[in-house]
């Protein structure tokens, strides 16, 4: 090290927020993602890393309301914020969120890596937009990719899951009227 180096302390700030529910406090270094956080210091890895740099959707969960990509978020920035990620779906019975279980019906996924972003973003588009046209459903999950290319299924499980929210009986899945 030169001389003229010295060695800087990492950043610290205190974070207090709320994910799935239950109120966290930690300290955490200014430098790390929201991402990071979640997977690192609360042990929630059901959100997952894909490209790191806002392309993928994979990292999406729910920030007040809002889906976020938490790779390009800092864990500061959600300072008193209400968090949901994907293990906050599912009840605390293990009943699955009728978007899980319309994904299952209809095999919304292959290798499984971007279905939690997928998920957070179909939790977001059917709170803020229930009676979505199932034609305008492509276009809202733009912003998430599939890298087994398994758009067909997963356009299927959010028009049943659509359904399912609005207290639909149909199990049926819908994958046919997808292929379009
Ligand atoms: S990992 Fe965040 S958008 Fe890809
Ligand atoms: S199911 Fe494999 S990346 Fe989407």
């Amino acid at each position: 090290m030169l001389a003229s180096q010295t060695a800087t302390q990492p950043q610290i700030m205190r974070v207090q927020l709320t994910v799935n529910g239950q109120p966290h406090s930690a300290d955490v270094e200014v430098r790390v993602t929201l991402a990071d956080f979640l997977r690192g210091t609360l042990g929630l890895t059901g959100t997952h890393l894909g490209c790191e740099h806002g392309v993928c959707g994979s990292c999406t969960v729910v920030v007040n309301g809002d889906g976020v990509r938490s790779c390009l978020m800092l864990a500061v920035q959600a300072d008193g914020a209400e968090v949901l990620t994907i293990e906050g779906l599912e009840a605390a019975d293990g009943t699955m969120h009728p978007i899980q279980q319309a994904f299952l019906e209809s095999h919304s996924f292959q290798c499984g890596f971007c279905t939690p972003g997928f998920m957070m973003t179909v939790y977001e588009l059917l709170e803020k937009q229930p009676e979505i046209p199932n034609e305008d459903i492509r276009a809202a999950l733009s912003g998430n990719l599939c890298r087994c290319t398994g758009y067909q299924s997963i356009v299927a499980g959010v028009e049943l899951a659509k359904q399912k929210l609005a207290g639909g009986t149909s199990d049926t899945p819908v994958a046919a009227s997808a292929t379009r």
